[in-house]
């Protein structure tokens, strides 16, 4: 009795696990499902990068055919003081889509955040010289070109050095090198990073009428100088309701009409929202601790809203569909729900839904919606 009990668990728990592995089978990949639109990418968390088995990587081999650094390629996180190189999570990265033959994203050369004072600043705080700075950011562009630049074909150049107003960003590369930031930037990594490298300029809401005006100028420029731009990169943080559908159409078609491939580089849905937060003098402690600030803390939304959620997602879809042949590249940034940036951004410690896969690392009903939207066009 006893054998044959233990016989017939162990069968079920075989046939059990045959039928997760022919559904999971059974399920196509985002990759195929856009192959001859676009590639499709996700990020790897320096969590993933430090133990190297993280169900995301099955996720992620799965479904996925170019990769983007979330963190690990930044200035500060590489290079936190001047003779200090932290490199391990980005040999790790570079290697693990070189030998999985992914395209590799290197995000991101130069911007404002998450980038060391000592970049900027001497000992006494002061602001160094102009040509000071620019050997810093040519020596910067000349490592990643010496370490990986024959396996990393594609690089945000520069990120968010534009306002929404269309001005450019007061940070401290602005204050040193002014306006010429962004031209400068571009003309080292031209002629630093290997020539078949794709160069990207990268920012947020650039549904912003100023800012786009003042990318796609920037892109003309460039052109007529021979400065290479070889990307306009849309990062894609969106909301439930930002950008409507139509703002994301028209904002294609005007920055198709450059003639410069279009990548949609940081996807994610921040299904809470956050536009309320953004206001002056906000008290995010307060907000953290407000449960009506966090209404789903166990992870899961009620059916009506993931169908919401997932019609979201099919709607930006269609969109990036209808300009497919104008645009080489959607990556979302993160994997799965669990470890997405918006748990903890712009309020920390919430649960937050994000992306296509659960906490549990399961497909959600926006990933059905997408490949259905992929089908049907
Ligand atoms: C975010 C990462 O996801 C976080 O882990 C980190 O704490 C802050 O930066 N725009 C970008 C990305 O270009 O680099 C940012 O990534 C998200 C916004």
């Amino acid at each position: 009795m006893k054998t044959i009990a233990k016989i017939s668990i162990a069968s079920l728990a075989l046939s059990i696990a045959g039928c997760q592995d022919t559904e999971d089978k059974a399920i196509p990949s985002l990759k195929s499902a856009f192959e001859g639109k676009f590639t499709v990418g996700a990020t790897l968390s320096n969590g993933m990068l430090e133990t190297m088995n993280d169900p995301g990587f099955a996720i992620v081999e799965k479904h996925f055919n170019s990769i983007s650094p979330e963190n690990c390629m930044k200035w500060g996180i590489m290079n936190p003081e001047p003779d200090t190189f932290e490199l391990e999570h980005a040999d790790r990265f570079v290697d693990y889509g070189s030998e999985n033959g992914f395209e590799i994203v290197g995000h991101v050369l130069y911007w404002h955040s998450q980038t060391p004072d000592w970049v900027f600043e001497d000992q006494d705080g002061n602001l160094i010289s102009r040509e000071a700075l620019l050997a810093k950011m040519r020596e910067r562009a000349r490592m990643m070109s010496e370490r990986w630049g024959d396996r990393i074909k594609v690089w945000d150049v520069v990120n968010e050095s534009i306002e929404g107003d269309g001005s450019w960003r007061n940070s401290k590369f602005h204050q040193i090198l002014g306006d010429e930031f962004n031209e400068l930037a571009f003309r080292i990594a031209m002629e630093e990073l290997p020539a078949d490298a794709k160069l990207i300029y990268n920012d947020y809401h650039m549904t912003r009428p100023g800012r786009q005006a003042t990318v796609i100028a920037m892109v003309k420029d460039f052109q007529a100088k021979g400065i290479r731009i070889d990307g306009i990169g849309i990062q894609g943080h969106w909301t439930m309701e930002d950008p409507s559908l139509e703002e994301l159409d028209e904002m294609l078609g005007a920055f198709s009409q450059t003639g410069v491939p279009l990548h949609i580089t940081e996807l994610d849905i921040d299904y809470l929202g956050r536009s309320q937060y953004f206001g002056a003098n906000v008290d995010l402690e307060r907000l953290k601790s407000d449960p009506a600030n966090n209404p789903y803390p166990d992870g899961v939304l009620p059916e009506a809203e993931e169908q919401r959620f997932a019609k979201r997602y099919a709607d930006i879809f269609k969109i990036l569909l209808k300009h497919h042949e104008h645009i080489d590249r959607v990556t979302f940034w993160g994997v799965s729900d669990l470890t997405n940036w918006l748990n903890d951004f712009p309020v920390e410690g919430r649960t937050n839904f994000s992306l296509l896969f659960d906490r549990q690392f399961e497909t959600k009903p926006a990933f059905f919606s997408v490949l259905e939207v992929a089908k049907q066009n």
